[in-house]
Order: structure tokens, then C-alpha cells, then sequence
């Protein structure tokens, strides 16, 4: 039984300065729920109910996050705030959360490579890149782990791309899967140059894996970047025995890109209630404020 996420969360969030010189870049919010809280609700929602956050020096406010905060919780009570009493007390029974931290960042693998110790060798867990956001409600990690419990094979999240942008992505090549949906991974390849690269198939932000990877990484060579790379080690687990490449059929964001993460903010908005018809009315009335000129919008060129 798969029951341990390791969650990679080290990274400096270079592309969103300012706001992550203080403000870790996982607690920026989609709506009101930090991107953070989402990834972690998606791992309580399979049983993943204990997460290890790989994480840095200055991101200590991840973990308070889902920690009590029994001043907070004694004003709402007082105040009969029951609702925003449960949302807070929640946060804190999602799943254990651990810590440890990555040190020198050396690339994902190496941040995936912490987990072992907390992770045996003999025991499968599962990775989630905080940049990626699944569809929240939907089951696409529990049908993940659901291929790996069946076939015993690592399995990964592949997502469809324009070939023009493979440079930013792992690329797998593939041969047909057993069942609808389903890919055998039989190389991978940390960001080709488009014109080299296998396929349009993208390894994306959702991995389960078997304890035996860290063995594999322990023994890699820096990669890509001079970086410990997790597609490196994928690659090596696929030329031995192919690996599972789940298509992912579910709306993902990325919310490590500026525009994904307007993206995420506009179209998930969409889906509450209470935002969703005075926000599709405003969008309407922007786009013919930007139709007719006048609003006035930057150019691709304007500084
Ligand atoms: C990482 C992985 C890459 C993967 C991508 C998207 O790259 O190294 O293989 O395709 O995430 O999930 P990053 O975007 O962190 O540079």
C-alpha cells in the first residue's frame, strides 16, 4: 500500500519576485488555498496521509501552515466563527506532515533522494511537484497509484505538449500501454532540444515510485543543468524494464509559469459559487473593454 507523498519544495521561486524573497512560492494562493494545501489535499484525498516536505532555510511558514494555531482558533471560537474554526483545525489533520531539509539544491532527483530513510527501500510512494496543479476533486493520483498497485511498475503522469515546447519538460518515448490511457515508458529525456526529442509526451509533476529508485540516483551522474535528475533516473529504471505513463486527463496548471498561474487562479474561481457568475460577467465585459480599445493593454513589446 502506497501511503507516503515526498513533496520536492526547496526551490528559491526565482520567476515570482518579488513576492518570494519573503513568501514561500507554495504558499502563493490559487483563490484563497495556498498552492501547497492543494497538493496535500490531493494526497489525503488517495491516503497518502504522510508527507515529507523537501524543503529550505526561510520556508519554515510551509509547515506552520498545517500546524494549530491555538490563538487563532480561540478568537474564532469566541467570536462563534465555527466555519473558518473547522477550515483552520482541518489544515492541521490533513496528514502528517514531515520536514527535512535539501541543503545544497542539486536538482530534483537529489531533492527526491532526501526521502530515503523516511521512505524504505522496499516501500512505494509517490512525488509531487508543487508547481503542478491537478485538477483538485479530481482522482487522477489515486488511478496512479491505483496502475502501480496492478502492475508494479513505477508510474508517471504524461501530459500531451506542444512539441515546440519539449525543451521544458522531461520527454518519454513510448509504446502502447495495456489498457486505454496508458503508455509504456521505454526511455526518458530531461528537456531535448525539440527538434531531438522523442515524442510530444511529457513526464509531468506526478510520480509513483518504487523505494529503489533512491539506489538509482545515489549512482547518477549530474545531468541536465549539472543537476541530479529524477528523468535520469527514470530513464535508467525504463531501459531495464519498461515504466507506466499515465495520460493525464484532468485540467492541469502550472503555477511555476506567471500566465498558469493566472490561468489557475481565473478557471478554478470558475468553480465556486459564490465567485463564478459576477466573475464570467466581469471577463465578459474586460474582453470587449479590450476588443473595443478601451482598455488599454501592453504590447508584446512595451517594457
Ligand atoms: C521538472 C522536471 C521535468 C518535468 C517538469 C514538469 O522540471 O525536471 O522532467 O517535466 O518538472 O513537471 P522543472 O519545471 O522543475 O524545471
Amino acid at each position: 500500500m502506497v501511503s507516503k507523498a515526498v513533496l520536492p519544495v526547496a526551490g528559491l521561486g526565482t520567476r515570482f519576485l518579488p513576492v518570494t524573497k519573503s513568501v514561500p512560492k507554495e504558499l502563493l494562493p490559487v483563490v484563497d488555498t495556498p498552492a501547497l494545501q492543494l497538493l496535500i489535499e490531493e494526497c489525503a484525498r488517495c491516503g497518502l496521509d504522510d508527507v515529507l516536505l523537501v524543503t529550505a532555510m526561510g520556508k519554515s511558514s510551509m509547515e506552520d501552515h498545517f500546524d494549530r494555531r491555538l490563538d487563532l482558533e480561540a478568537e474564532l471560537d469566541a467570536k462563534g466563527k465555527q466555519e473558518e474554526l473547522a477550515l483552520v483545525r482541518g489544515l492541521a489533520e490533513l496528514a502528517r506532515i514531515h520536514s527535512t531539509r535539501q541543503g545544497e539544491t542539486l536538482g530534483l532527483g537529489h531533492a527526491v533522494l532526501q526521502a530515503k530513510g523516511h521512505v524504505a527501500a522496499d516501500e512505494s510512494f509517490a512525488v509531487l511537484l508543487g508547481d503542478d496543479i491537478v485538477d483538485p476533486g479530481s482522482d487522477y493520483l489515486e488511478r496512479m497509484v491505483a496502475v502501480h498497485e496492478r502492475t508494479g511498475r513505477p508510474v508517471v503522469a504524461l501530459l500531451e505538449v506542444d512539441e515546440r515546447h519539449a525543451g521544458l519538460y522531461g520527454i518519454a518515448s513510448v509504446e502502447p500501454g495495456e489498457r486505454p490511457g496508458e503508455h509504456l515508458i521505454t526511455a526518458t529525456v530531461e528537456k531535448p532540444d525539440p527538434a531531438e526529442a522523442p515524442s510530444n509526451l511529457a513526464v509531468v509533476g506526478r510520480y509513483v515510485l518504487p523505494g529503489s529508485v533512491f539506489g538509482v540516483l545515489e549512482d547518477l551522474p549530474p545531468g541536465r543543468g549539472g543537476e541530479i535528475q529524477l528523468t535520469d533516473a527514470l530513464g535508467r529504471m525504463a531501459a531495464e524494464e519498461p515504466i507506466v505513463g499515465l495520460v493525464l486527463d484532468v485540467p492541469r496548471y502550472d503555477t511555476g509559469d506567471k500566465l498558469g498561474y493566472l490561468q489557475a487562479n481565473v478557471e478554478l474561481a470558475l468553480r465556486r459559487p459564490d465567485l463564478a457568475s459576477p466573475l464570467v460577467e466581469w471577463l465578459r465585459e474586460l474582453i470587449e473593454r479590450v476588443d473595443s480599445g478601451a482598455l488599454d493593454v501592453a504590447g508584446p513589446d512595451d517594457a
